[in-house]
């Protein structure tokens, strides 16, 4: 591709419109790293169908969450946005990959003991392979970076793994890469309840495409300083979500007045969540505008998704071709 530092890959489940976590645990990092990276973004619905709840609306959910991306700034010119499912090349690997990884290794990974707690009624075959499809998505396309939550280094750890055990097995070197693991640094972002992590399955979140009545309508409802019960009584910002929010949103002199008058009462909690939404909409306007004119123009976003899927093809029909040949099968008909 072009003179940047390497190749970027990250993938996420089609959740449909995207919330603040999102933005500032994933999409952001994303943004950024297009000036130094050559950076692919998947969609991963194959991944959504392990869990029954998520797929329905999957259609509609990738088209909402592409949308919020571009509108966001992925720059689809440069950089591959695409659905995996789209790209059907990453199932053989899996396959392939699915002979070098042992099945104590899956049955011991935190995120999958998670799953089988929370569904214990649909500990299906894919859940247990889908770290082995995530290890597929990486090195099918020779990712050398993967940004991802620090919940997902078992799976980039088990990633490298398995790129050693293919290339031990086979004999083979420098087939795959091992990728690195680029953990985002982000304040853990609450819901505004101010307990949990904000997600959508616990209905504490803020979309970016809600209206700025509907931010400043749910940024009141946010939990502040729970010692801070009256007026007069002074609060503490280190304990509070809003103020949290507050040193990503705001200017820094309207940070710094709050965290002196909070703590002597000298501001009240509805006039700082006020502050925090005004400063919130307008950071989110420029993203509000671009997404309803993408919006309009269903059949672009789709297209962009279409195109994306056919440059990441290429480099998925290069990588099985040595992959095959690496394995040892019969080769295709003129290979
Ligand atoms: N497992 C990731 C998550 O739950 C999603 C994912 C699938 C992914 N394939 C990937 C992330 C490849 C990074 C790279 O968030
Ligand atoms: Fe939180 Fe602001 Fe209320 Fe202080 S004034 S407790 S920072 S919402």
């Amino acid at each position: 591709m072009s003179a940047k530092k390497g190749r970027v890959f990250s993938g996420a489940r089609p959740t449909g419109r995207q919330h603040l976590g999102n933005y500032l645990g994933a999409i952001k990092n994303y943004v950024g790293l297009q000036d130094e990276y050559d950076c692919i973004y998947c969609i991963v619905d194959l991944h959504a169908l392990t869990t029954v709840e998520t797929t329905q609306s999957l259609k509609e959910n990738t088209f909402e969450m592409a949308l919020d991306w571009l509108a966001m700034g992925i720059r689809p010119e440069e950089t591959i946005l695409f659905v995996q499912s789209h790209v059907p090349e990453v199932n053989e690997l899996h396959v392939i990959f699915s002979m070098v990884t042992m099945m104590g290794k899956l049955t011991d990974l935190p995120t999958f003991k998670e799953k089988v707690r929370d569904h214990p009624d649909n500990v299906n075959y894919g859940l247990l392979g889908y770290p082995v499809l995530q290890a597929a998505d990486i090195t099918l396309y020779k990712a050398d970076l993967v940004p991802v939550g620090v919940d997902q280094a078992p799976h980039i750890e088990f990633t490298r793994e398995i790129v050693r055990s293919f290339h031990y097995r086979y004999g083979v070197q420098d087939v795959l890469v091992e990728p690195q693991m680029k953990a985002t640094e982000i304040p853990k972002v609450l819901g505004i309840d101010g307990e949990r992590k904000m997600s959508k399955s616990l209905n504490n979140h803020i979309e970016l495409a809600a209206s700025p009545e509907e931010t400043q309508k749910l940024v009141m409802q946010m939990l502040t300083d729970p010692q801070r019960l009256r007026r007069d009584d002074p609060g503490d910002p280190d304990v509070c979500n809003v103020f949290t929010m507050h040193k990503i949103f705001s200017p820094s002199e309207e940070v710094e007045m709050i965290n002196v008058e909070c703590r002597r009462a000298g501001i009240g909690c509805v006039d700082c969540k006020k502050r925090y939404a005004k400063n919130l909409n307008a950071d989110l306007a420029p993203f509000r505008e671009r997404r309803a004119a993408l919006e309009e123009k269903p059949d672009e976003i789709w297209d962009i998704l279409y195109d994306g899927a056919e440059r990441a093809s290429v480099i998925a029909k290069q990588t099985m071709q040595e992959v095959r040949e690496a394995v040892g099968l019969p080769g295709r008909k003129g290979k």
